[in-house]
């Protein structure tokens, strides 16, 4: 734990380098296991470096600066040294980062002092940590020196105007006496509505971060889980995500499996290319077809000779493009399956028999493992995502994770591997998403069943008077 006081002494000079140099080394570890590291960057300079020992340019410097007699000339001191030159870039990150939060140390102390914010024996509260939570996030941890949180609170303003920083959230660790500070060098939006966000039509809207908005495709992210505790905002993503993949991709077909009786996904309902279902014994004969409809896509790609979709498609463009006509092979498109409330389906008792609970599983888990190259997505909302509720092999596949707050830190745990949804601010439609190792903090846009149905209004009115306006948009393809 360093002292924020001001030491002269020289056993306590020592002391301040030893820190020091453990918080250089901690940074560089915290930039690895956080993913902030900026490896490209970090990696370019270590070429760069190199390639100038190797021409000797490094050897005119020291000339030039008066100390080539230090040179390390024996093979074995040129190697080690030319391997530190390379890692420089990565040296010279952690140093910076160590360097930022010791000039975080002395503004905490000076504006501790400025506000008077000290307990009755004078100690103001003390430094313990400051570590990356994602890219833009971080946590500041304090000794509360017994002071109660109403102080910090009121604090709040001059700290963000002394550290230039935008505080999301201070919590209490009553346990260990300490604060947690969690805070951004830019705000986090709120309460962002989908006509807000500017993107590409056409992709899948993550939401918005400090520094922009964040979209992926089923390429990038295959199958998705949304997850989080009553009314965190699960439903709300699902909806602004078929709303708007239905109408920016008109070849796309949906089975939406609503397990809270239908209620959800009602805005839905009279749709073409798209199927709501929320009753469970109906859900599950609905997933059993998609065992033999993995088999059917399959031999259509194994005779076309394609990897996937994509693949497939991009074949028969190409066969348009050149021959004039569609080459005689079968095609399919993009399904994705929806699962709302996914933990009723695979949790027996209630409405849902044991065998038809593993039934889903099977069936889940084969689309989870096998789906990806054959165009079938899925995307699960749950509020438990634990073992019980959801397989760890269909888990594991769900590649893009968006999850809201959670009530403790073992659900937090489950998805994400840490706390960080536990910690989230009491905010609708926050969360934290999750591609792969990397995690970051997002405000998912909000879209009212009201808009959704506005939206959706036309593709209706074409299916009412009978069009099919699936058929013919899948020409463009
Ligand atoms: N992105 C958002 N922005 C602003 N408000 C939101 C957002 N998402 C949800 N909300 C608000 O939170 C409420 C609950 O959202 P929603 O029904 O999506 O939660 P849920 O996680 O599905 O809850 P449950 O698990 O009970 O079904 C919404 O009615 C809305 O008022
Ligand atoms: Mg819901």
């Amino acid at each position: 734990m360093a002292n924020l006081t001001n030491k002269k002494d020289p056993v306590d000079q020592l002391v301040d380098t030893v820190t020091f140099l453990l918080d250089v080394f901690h940074e560089f570890l915290a930039g690895i296991w956080m993913g902030t590291l900026p490896w490209l960057q970090c990696s370019i300079w270590g070429i760069a470096v190199g390639i100038l020992c190797i021409f000797d340019f490094d050897f005119l410097l020291w000339s030039k600066i008066g100390v080539a007699k230090w040179y390390p000339d024996a093979l074995v001191d040129r190697s080690i040294y030319i391997s530190i030159l390379m890692c420089s870039g990565f040296i010279m990150w952690a140093i910076y980062r160590a360097a930022v939060k010791m000039g975080l140390m002395r503004r905490l102390t000076s504006t501790f002092q400025s506000i008077s914010l000290k307990n009755s024996l004078g100690q103001l509260p003390q430094f313990i940590k400051d570590e990356p939570l994602d890219a833009q996030t971080r946590r500041l941890r304090l000794t509360k020196r017994c002071l109660p949180m109403e102080r910090f609170q009121a604090a709040k303003s001059a700290l963000e105007s002394s550290l230039q920083i935008f505080i999301d959230d201070m919590k209490d660790n009553r346990k260990s006496g300490t604060i947690d500070i969690i805070y951004a060098k830019e705000p986090m939006p709120e309460n962002i509505l989908l006509e807000e966000m500017q993107i590409k039509p056409g992709s899948l809207i993550v939401g918005e971060t400090r520094s922009g908005p964040l979209t992926t495709d089923f390429n990038a992210t295959p199958h998705l889980l949304v997850a989080g505790q009553t009314g965190g905002g699960k439903s709300t993503c699902i909806r602004q995500w078929i709303t708007t993949l239905y109408v920016s991709n008109p070849s796309y077909e949906f089975t939406l499996i609503d397990l809270k009786g239908g209620l959800e996904f009602q805005t839905f309902e009279n749709l073409p290319r798209l199927k709501v279902n929320g009753s469970v014994s109906l859900a599950v004969d609905q997933l059993c077809t998609f065992e033999e409809e993995i088999e059917r896509r399959m031999k259509i790609l194994k005779q076309a000779e394609v990897k996937d979709l994509d693949g497939l498609h991009q074949k028969i463009a190409k066969a348009i493009k050149t021959q004039g006509e569609s080459p005689k092979v079968q095609t399919f498109y993009r399904h994705i399956i929806v699962v709302d409330e996914a933990a009723e389906l695979f949790l027996s008792g209630g409405d849902v028999s044991s065998k038809e609970a593993q039934k889903a599983r099977v069936v889940i888990s084969k689309i989870a493992r096998q789906g990806r190259a054959v165009g079938l997505n899925l995307i699960i909302g749950t509020q438990r995502p634990d073992s019980n509720a959801l397989d760890s092999q269909v888990k594991a596949n769900l590649i893009g994770k968006i999850c809201f707050q959670m009530s403790d830190q073992y659900s937090s745990q489950v998805v994400l591997g840490n706390a960080r949804a536990r910690d989230l601010p009491a905010v609708a439609g926050r969360a934290i998403w999750q591609n792969g190792m990397q995690q970051i903090e997002i405000q998912v846009p909000y879209l009212s069943i009201e808009r959704a149905e506005q939206i959706l209004k036309p593709h209706r009115i074409i299916s009412e008077v009978g069009g099919n306006k699936n058929d013919e948009s899948r020409e463009d393809l």
